[in-house]
């Protein structure tokens, strides 16, 4: 895969209020949240700390904001069995996934911020679905997952990044050069923060697939960027994306 890959995207959202109907600013800030943290263009991407500065990562995709569909509903939180997806349930069906990302943005309920569909699932259902309250960074984005951060970590998923910690104590998350972690991490964790895994590494607690504030995300590692744009090439899950 060469230079720079682009993403149409077409965001669906799901209301049962005037708040859950959020305002195409919103949208559009969240868009440019996705063009910076996949572009080494965060204002914070200068806050890695130097021990990583040799793995920070510009990964090169940007992506285009398509279409915007709208739909009233009288269901009030989707949860997390794809049922926002389906039109014949109530949702709003994927448009052209092979082609293009589906973000569907609703109530999703149970604490849960936003999840991802892995490559290789299901066209009908591939995509991600933010809940609105953690959508962009205006509007009803709310503290402390007001920075688009959930999108740009759902993303990653849909690209086929697994979290930081392998999802098990001191797990592998199939990327070289980042660090293994005990388990996940949330809040901001001050620096540096000292795996007990072996060899006892310092975290890279700032990278995207981690579990912290969104003001405390801020890089992909150069292995993840692999294995997300491996997803293009030839012959792989995401190749119809590429151009
Ligand atoms: N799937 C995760 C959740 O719902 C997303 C975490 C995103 N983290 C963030 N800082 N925005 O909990
Ligand atoms: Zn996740
Ligand atoms: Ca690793």
């Amino acid at each position: 895969v060469n230079g720079q890959i682009e993403i149409p995207v077409v965001v669906n959202v799901l209301y049962s209020s005037s708040a859950e109907n959020i305002s195409l600013a919103q949208i559009q800030s969240q868009i440019d949240v996705l063009n910076q943290d996949f572009n080494g263009q965060n204002t914070d991407f200068n806050q890695v700390p130097t021990t990583f500065s040799g793995a920070k990562a510009n990964v090169g995709i940007s992506f285009v904001l398509e279409t915007v569909n709208r739909k009233s509903t009288r269901k009030t939180s989707w949860g997390t069995r794809d049922t926002m997806k389906n039109a014949k349930r109530g949702g709003i069906d994927a448009t052209s996934p092979d082609t293009k990302l589906n973000l569907w943005v609703c109530t999703i309920g149970g604490g849960i911020l936003g999840y991802a569909q892995f490559p290789g699932g299901s066209p009908s259902t591939d995509g991600v679905v933010i809940d609105s309250r953690y959508f962009g960074t205006t509007g009803t984005a709310t503290y402390p997952f007001n920075k688009g951060r959930t999108a740009t970590h759902e993303v990653g998923h849909w690209l086929n990044l697994r979290h930081i910690w392998g999802d098990t104590t001191c797990g592998n998350d199939q990327v070289n050069d980042t660090p293994s972690h005990n388990t996940a991490n949330y809040g901001c964790p001050s620096y540096p923060h000292y795996s007990t895994c072996s060899g006892s590494p310092i975290e890279m607690t700032m990278n995207y697939m981690d579990y912290t504030d969104d003001a405390c995300m801020y890089m992909f590692s150069n292995g993840q960027k692999d294995r997300m744009l491996a997803t293009f090439a030839p012959g792989g899950p995401r190749s119809s994306f590429a151009q």
